[in-house]
């Protein structure tokens, strides 16, 4: 599954100029970090600054974020990227599902790797078909070439997600045997694709 590191940055502007932090004097930056998983970049940028500077949050406005090669505005517009489509499923402040299509490179680029997690709590109730045919739909629209299939790997043990992927139609093309280490053992694994 494709992986996206997520970071919450706070900017604080104050009479003295805008915050920075440091850990050795030498080198500074703004206070932030990665997102926990399942936390939103907001709460990451408010934990962040409080672990770092001690401040607490009275208000705040989300004012940018960078994603791949493109900028968000302060309106969220969508993530545009000629190479990946990243959708966010969110309940309130929850992150709860995630779904990503990333083209591959050079000979490879007529297909992308495709990625789907919904939290525990709200998985079987149309979530997950939802955003794999709304990320479908980016895909067709923003990436570059248009792809014309998609791919995953999931562990042969992964039941749901299996009878999940035939349901929206993937087609099971290989077996890797022994790819993923898993409580002690090896794992195969399927390789699935999907023409869209
Ligand atoms: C696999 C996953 C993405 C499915 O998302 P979801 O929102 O739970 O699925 P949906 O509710 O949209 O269900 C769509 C179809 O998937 C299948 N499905 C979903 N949950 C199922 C379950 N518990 N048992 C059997 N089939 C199931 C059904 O065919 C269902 O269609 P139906 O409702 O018409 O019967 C989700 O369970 C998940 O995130 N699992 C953990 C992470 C994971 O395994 N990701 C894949 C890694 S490769």
């Amino acid at each position: 599954m494709a992986k996206i590191r997520r970071r919450g940055v706070a900017i604080v502007e104050s009479k003295k100029g805008i915050l920075v932090v440091s850990t050795n004097g030498k080198k500074f930056m703004l206070p932030g970090g990665g997102a926990k998983i399942f936390e939103s970049r907001k709460k990451a940028a408010i934990r962040e600054l409080y672990e770092e500077t001690g401040l607490k949050i009275k208000s705040i406005k989300y004012f940018f974020s960078y994603v791949g090669k493109k900028w968000h505005n302060h309106r969220r517009k969508l993530i545009k990227n000629n190479t990946k489509v990243f959708l966010v499923a969110e309940h309130g402040e929850k992150v709860i599902g995630t779904a990503s299509i990333e083209l591959e490179k050079w000979r490879r680029n007529h297909f992308g790797k495709f990625g789907i997690a919904i939290i525990d709590g709200y998985r079987g109730m149309g979530l997950g078909k939802y955003l794999m045919s709304e990320i479908i739909k980016l895909a067709r629209k923003e990436l570059k070439p248009r792809p014309k299939m998609i791919q995953l790997e999931v562990y042969v043990n992964n039941k749901i997600a299996i009878k999940f992927y035939n349901k929206m139609g993937f087609k099971t093309v290989a077996k890797v045997p022994r790819q993923i280490q898993y409580k002690g053992k090896l794992i195969d694994e399927f390789i699935m694709i999907l023409y869209i």
